[in-house]
């Protein structure tokens, strides 16, 4: 079957869509993030909207292989959220969904059409991508959890704290205010994640 012509396709230019709306929400929330003063927050954030970008740029590499000549229109039904406003907790809550939403169910769909039609390499980035938004999911889950509990810099028991701008390290139940060394503020002290996997 011809890529361009497959239902891979299509699939692959709402994924690419998908992924720079992804990309510049997560810009938004880590913009919302850093002008709250979450600065470690709005790293691991801009970490994930560098990640969709990457996503994005192989999606369209992808897409690039369909033609020998310049794609001029590839028009597609698809739908997108629209959810977030400017609410940096909200944000945090509908990001998590939003990647559950692709890891659960739109990624394994386009992984399984594409296998279907034969594309094994576009079926397995789909496959691999699903694991990365699974991560993302759980990341934003967690960002949540501790803002929504007020545990982003205050734990039961005393753990380790990094600042993120200068490496300063100390152990307490509760983050430095401010840093001793570069008078960064709480928001610098690196947060306490999970490891996803
Ligand atoms: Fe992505
Ligand atoms: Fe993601």
């Amino acid at each position: 079957m011809e890529l361009i012509k497959s239902k891979t396709f299509a699939n692959l230019v709402r994924a690419y869509a998908g992924e720079c709306q992804a990309r510049t929400r997560y810009e938004f929330i880590e913009y919302g993030a850093r002008n709250e003063g979450y600065v470690a927050m709005a790293e691991l954030i801009d970490k994930v909207a560098y990640n969709e970008f990457n996503h994005a740029r192989m999606f369209y590499s992808f897409i690039q292989t369909a033609s020998d000549k310049p794609i001029e229109n590839a028009e597609v039904c698809a739908g997108y959220p629209f959810k977030e406003k400017w609410n940096l907790l909200d944000n945090l809550k509908f990001a998590s969904e939003d990647e559950s939403n692709e890891a659960v169910k739109i990624y394994p769909e386009f992984a399984k059409v594409a296998k279907e039609e034969g594309f094994t390499d576009i079926a397995n980035l789909f496959t691999n991508i699903t694991q990365v938004e699974n991560c993302h999911k759980m990341l934003f889950e967690q960002l949540y959890t501790q803002m929504k509990n007020g545990t982003l810099y205050k734990k039961d028991k005393a753990v380790k704290w990094k600042c993120s701008s200068c490496g300063y390290e100390h152990t307490a139940k509760e983050a430095f205010k401010v840093c001793p060394i570069c008078q960064a503020k709480q928001g610098s002290a690196m947060l306490k994640i999970e490891d996803e996997n």
